[in-house]
């Protein structure tokens, strides 16, 4: 087992994009975001830190990588102290507390600052405030590790796809904070920072910490590749996820909000009933459902 580093090839210049002009997007209410992350910011200095092995090697199809490697030399902590404010949550919006049920069916469900709620949203804006956070209910999920309620999803969207001749195998779940390090750092000096930071967060800042994501592959091919939109796993999931309770966590060309090129692989377990929400939202990212504005990059 090791970080599964992602890895991309694909055509060179598919979504190198000014994220400058990106930051001129915004969704949300929020103006000026940054954003007490799944929690409250603050806590940088984490001792957490890297042990173990090196990243699992992994085809260094590298994109770039004889032109990227001039990255900048920004740190993976935010530059602001942003206080725990309310004003994260939309104006309008229920408060965390209140049931979905509450809201009128247009209404996007607010985010919620806790990293073990269902509608947590962890992204380049958004940190985890314990920095290397880990969930308390993680179970042994396709010999990784994953939150017990979404491993039961996730085992009943498998043995669904595979009841209509569709194999789906698992090529990530959880990744603790120290396991993202390797896997950012394994792809930063692969890719250079410039593009690894497309590709691939860093510690503290990666979906994968909460237990709640998965990078789905499949006896196809295409690991972790954009071609696995057109597999039939990828088709099969594109289609099938919300219905278990999982959405497509970075679209094509969303990466002005997400953060992140299109992870046609990448799930995000929402629980059927947001992710069913979410669909019918049209929502095009879950920045966007959740009323948080863009993250198209780090604040420093
Ligand atoms: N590849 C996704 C963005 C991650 O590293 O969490
Ligand atoms: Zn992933």
């Amino acid at each position: 087992m090791g970080p599964h580093p992602h890895h991309h090839h694909s055509s060179p210049f598919h979504s190198i994009m000014t994220r400058r002009a990106a930051l001129s997007v915004a969704l949300g209410s929020v103006g000026s975001i940054l954003l007490a992350a799944c929690g409250t910011q603050g806590s940088e200095g984490s001792s957490a830190s890297s042990t173990g092995s090196s990243p699992a090697s992994s085809p260094s199809v590298s994109p770039l990588a004889s032109s990227s490697s001039a990255a900048g030399s920004a740190t993976p902590t935010a530059s602001a102290t942003p206080s725990d404010s309310p004003s994260v949550t939309p104006s309008g919006s229920p408060s965390e507390s209140q049931a979905a049920s509450a809201s009128p069916a247009t209404a996007h469900p607010s985010v919620e600052s806790s990293p073990e709620s269902l509608r947590c949203l962890v992204n380049k804006m958004r940190p985890f405030a314990q920095i290397d956070w880990e969930p308390n209910d993680l179970v042994d999920f396709e010999g990784q590790q994953l939150r017990a309620e979404a491993a039961r999803a996730a085992h009943t969207m498998m043995d669904a796809a595979k009841a209509e001749g569709v194999t789906l195998t698992v090529s990530s779940a959880y990744r603790s904070y120290a396991v993202q390090q390797q896997t950012y750092q394994h792809w930063v000096s692969v890719n250079g920072q410039r593009l690894a930071d497309q590709l691939s967060a860093r510690p503290g800042y990666s979906e994968h910490q909460t237990g709640l994501a998965i990078d789905f592959s499949s006896p196809e091919g295409c690991r972790l590749e954009e071609c696995y939109e057109d597999t039939r796993a990828g088709r099969w999931l594109a289609k099938n996820a919300p219905n278990y309770g999982f959405i497509l966590r970075f679209p094509k060309g969303q990466q002005a909000i997400t953060g992140y090129l299109f992870e046609p692989w990448h799930y995000r377990y929402l629980g059927k009933d947001l992710a069913s929400r979410y669909t019918v939202s049209g929502a095009g990212t879950l920045e966007e459902f959740l009323g948080t504005g863009a993250a198209p990059d780090y604040a420093s």
